[in-house]
């Protein structure tokens, strides 16, 4: 698959069927994801990718906690201004209609919360995690986490051409210290994200919609083009 043709077809995979993924397919996809840039080469990132029964046992933990507030390693963001806020209400709503969730079920939402938190059925998960070394001056360095994400397209688009689905998930890192008891992540290590990675079940129709995005010209503007 060529590059234009994997930007173009991946897509947040929402329900994935059970099937496991061999090791050697994961490696392939791995070493490739490598070749992300970084600053300075730094390459800040450090991979825990979980499958089986340590798996289960992370969402069994993830799921007992469905209550507590998440406390992630990297803060979460809240009250999105516009257009921003608006975007995200959008795709709530997408979801939940397609799942069949009126605005004031609380049960519907908190069951597809918990789809979440069981990774949407994904039999693998790629956590992400950076050195605390990366605080400087008592905040968390953006680069670093730019970095992050581009080895995250990376995975996710070499994924695709693997006939893999793939969501990153900030709600697949939203209770660190179960990861790192079931891990053994030093504390000295910042979970940043998680990707769940599998084989999409293409029967659910949470995998058939497409998230909307701006046109070009609402975000680019030109200069120098005659
Ligand atoms: C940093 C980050 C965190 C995300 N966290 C979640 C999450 O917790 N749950 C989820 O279902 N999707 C999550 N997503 C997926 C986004 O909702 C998705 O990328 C966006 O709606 C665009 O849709 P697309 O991926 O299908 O193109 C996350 C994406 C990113 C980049």
């Amino acid at each position: 698959m060529d590059t234009a043709a994997a930007v173009n077809k991946r897509k947040s995979t929402r329900a994935f069927k059970p099937d496991p993924i061999s090791q050697s397919t994961l490696k392939e996809i791995m070493e490739l994801a490598l070749r992300a840039p970084s600053w300075a080469n730094t390459q800040p990132w450090e991979f825990a990718i979980v499958a089986g029964s340590k798996l289960e046992e992370i969402k069994q933990s993830f799921i007992e906690k469905i209550d507590e507030p998440p406390a992630f390693d990297i803060v979460r963001p809240w009250g999105f201004p516009e257009p921003y806020g608006g975007r995200i209400g959008r795709l709530m709503g997408t979801e939940q209609k397609i799942k069949g969730i009126q605005r004031e079920d609380r049960e519907g939402r908190g069951w597809w919360r918990m789809q979440g938190l069981k990774n949407y059925g994904a039999p693998c998960v790629i956590y992400i995690c950076i050195d605390r070394a990366f605080y400087f001056q008592e905040e968390i360095n953006a680069w670093l986490l730019f970095d992050c994400g581009l080895v995250a397209e990376n995975i996710m688009l070499l994924a695709t051409d693997y006939g893999l689905g793939t969501v990153a998930q900030a709600q697949a890192v939203q209770y660190p210290d179960v990861l790192r008891k079931a891990l053994g992540i030093a504390d000295s290590k910042l979970i940043v994200l998680g990707i769940a990675i599998g084989y999409p079940d293409e029967e659910d129709p949470i995998n058939q919609f497409r998230s909307e995005r701006e046109s070009l010209d609402g975000v680019a503007k030109w200069y120098g083009f005659e």
